[in-house]
């Protein structure tokens, strides 16, 4: 047994998944809401005898450390490390580290340093004497607080280049990889300067990347500067503060997801620990991802400008992609949270408490923008509402809230579902179908047919079976009847699902796990079974035999405008057999 191996047989995929997620057993299996894609039904599987996970509505799939990779978002020798010390495996070879791990590693105690190294500035230096007393003076910071969030001033002057390279004998190109300096002829130079600075945590503790706030108005550069993207940050897969709020969180039952750090940083002046920042942008689809691991609910609280506004409008609509309850709190106009959260932060916990449906949010926004009193204002006031409003899942719920709408903009309950059926054909549906439901009829068939073998006692005393019922109709899906062929030669007496899947080739994992995992009926006895078996056989055959009548007729017709008997006769005599094989 290899490392990998060991550090498997060790440990139990459904204690892993379930620690993350909340499983349900289902039969053999056991069943979640897929963490990957956004979903109100279960598709999700793990299968305790195999050892492995499947998602029915996404189609990813593996084993311990797929679900890591994907879950965690780290490499395979990250989780393979984690999972050895958890399990107490010394692994022989140290997993060979990748040039990129290396480079990560680098990255990250690089900007270690410098968040200390800025910290130090701001707090004990005659350099950051202005920044601090900005801080406190002006935002109405603590000293325990900056040191809460490792606040720290970048000077004006090249400070951080001459303490990593002369003092600490870092090399040129680290600082560039990192982005923490850019070349400038043929030196390089401090890349936030004369700046506050918010290093920016992830949530598993690591300082990916530092956000500069402007310290002097009017200097170059924007208010807000953050680092480039670099090999460990992607701007738009992290939240800021997540490290800090993970407690709260789980004390609150839900996420408060603000524009600005300053945001994050005064909530928790005021004792609000749940709470992190997406920075000034709308919610991306990766940051929805991560804070659904850690909170069930999200409340939003958004900037009171039309900036901030247009963020939550296109948050929502993500948000109700990926089937997450969530929340608007609303602050009175022209407020921040920090702004507010300073001058009353009473009003402000009271606005937590009275957070408003999203639904509600829609349609006040859109009242807000546009005269509910003239035909062209009810137009645009319909356009800017009803396509959240139909995306609701709950007839009733919905009804409620178009009800709503059209007492507002004084119209009738009709007239507005008729819109709303107009609007919802040519869009939405597609994108929202599951990629099982968008495969052809046929396949569908073959892969239940295939889910009923590989799940039986026997599966490859079911295959003869099943074959017999087929008659010699080869399936219409190349992966399928490549499987079927594999199962017919493969020799073992006894069949085992976890020795045939390491037979098989990789490119036929996905569906052999596929058919594996699948609901299938309960069965009261064997009768029962090949009696579902022959029903699914028949049902392959037919529209095997179909599928084949469909292209004949094709190329009969395309005989006939050619006007070649030779091949009408071939083609016609081929139907009428395969007809007859029909009845
Ligand atoms: N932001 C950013 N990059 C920019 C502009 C903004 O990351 N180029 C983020 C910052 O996190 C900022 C947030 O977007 O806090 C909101 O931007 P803005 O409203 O312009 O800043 P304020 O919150 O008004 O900043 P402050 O309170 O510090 O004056
Ligand atoms: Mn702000």
């Amino acid at each position: 047994m290899d490392d990998v191996e060991k550090v498997k047989s060790k440990i139990d995929i459904v204690e892993l998944i379930g620690e993350r997620i909340q499983l349900k057993k289902a039969g053999r299996n056991f069943k979640a809401l897929c963490p990957f894609h956004g979903e109100k039904t279960p598709s999700f599987v793990v299968s305790a005898e195999r050892q492995i996970w499947h998602c029915f509505g996404c189609g990813k799939g593996g084993d311990i450390f797929t679900f890591l990779e994907e879950y965690e978002h780290i490499t395979f020798a990250e989780g393979l490390k984690e999972m050895a010390a958890r399990v107490g495996v010394k692994l022989t070879v140290s997993a060979a580290r990748t040039d990129r791990e290396k480079k990560q590693e680098l990255i990250y105690s690089l900007n270690h340093l410098s968040a200390q190294f800025y910290n130090y500035l701001l707090l004990s230096h005659p350099a950051g004497k202005r920044a601090l007393k900005y801080l406190i003076d002006e935002r109405k910071l603590s000293i325990p607080l900056i040191k809460t969030f490792n606040l720290g001033y970048a000077p004006e002057k090249d400070a951080l280049v001459k303490y990593l390279i002369g003092k600490k004998k870092y090399k040129e190109e680290d600082l560039l990889l990192a982005g923490l300096a850019y070349r400038k002829g043929r030196y390089v130079s401090d890349f936030f300067r004369d700046r506050i600075i918010f290093p920016i945590i992830d949530h598993r503790g690591n300082t990916i990347a530092f956000s500069g706030r402007q310290l002097t108005e009017g200097s170059t550069g924007g208010k807000y500067i953050n680092t480039r993207e670099t090999p460990v940050y992607i701007k738009g897969d992290t939240v800021y503060g997540l490290n800090l709020a993970r407690d709260g969180i789980k004390k609150d039952g839900r996420v408060i997801i603000v524009e600005g750090e300053l945001d994050v940083i005064t909530a928790h002046k005021q004792g609000i620990a749940n709470i992190v920042a997406v920075k000034g942008t709308a919610l991306t689809e990766n940051q929805t991802r991560l804070l659904k691991r850690f909170a069930p609910k999200f409340a939003l609280c958004f900037d009171t400008d039309p900036a901030g506004t247009e963020a939550q409008r296109r948050s929502i609509e993500l948000i109700e992609r990926e089937a997450i309850t969530a929340t608007v709190i609303r602050l009175p106009q022209g407020k921040d949270p920090d702004e507010l959260l300073n001058e009353n932060p009473l009003q402000f916990k009271k606005a937590l408490s009275n957070d408003i449906n999203i639904y509600d949010f829609v349609i006040d926004t859109a009242l807000s923008e546009s005269d509910g009193r003239s035909a062209e204002g009810k137009k645009r006031i319909l356009e800017r509402a009803l396509p959240y409003l139909v995306t609701i899942e709950n007839e009733v719920i919905k009804e409620h809230y178009l009800k709503k709408l059209a007492s507002l903009i004084d119209t009738t309950l009709e007239a507005l579902m008729r819109q709303a059926d107009k609007d919802q054909k040519p869009q939405g549906q597609v994108a929202k179908a599951s990629p099982r439901a968008q495969l052809p009829r046929e396949e569908l068939a073959e892969i239940y047919l295939l889910s009923l073998i590989f799940q039986s006692e026997n599966p490859k005393q079911s295959l003869i079976f099943a074959r017999s019922c087929l008659s010699g109709i080869i399936l219409s899906t190349p992966s399928i009847e490549k499987l079927l062929s594999r199962l017919e030669s493969y020799n073992q007496s006894d069949f085992n699902a976890k020795d045939f899947s390491v037979y098989l080739p990789r490119e036929l994992h996905l569906s052999f796990d596929t058919a594996y995992l699948a609901p299938i009926p309960e069965f009261q006895d064997n009768e029962h079974f090949y009696h579902e078996l022959e029903k699914a056989a028949k049902q392959v055959r037919v529209l095997a035999i179909k599928k084949n009548l469909a292209k004949l007729t094709g190329l009969i017709s395309q005989a006939e405008q050619e006007k070649d008997e030779g091949k009408l006769k071939t083609y016609q005599e081929k139907f009428s057999e395969l007809s007859r094989l029909l009845s």
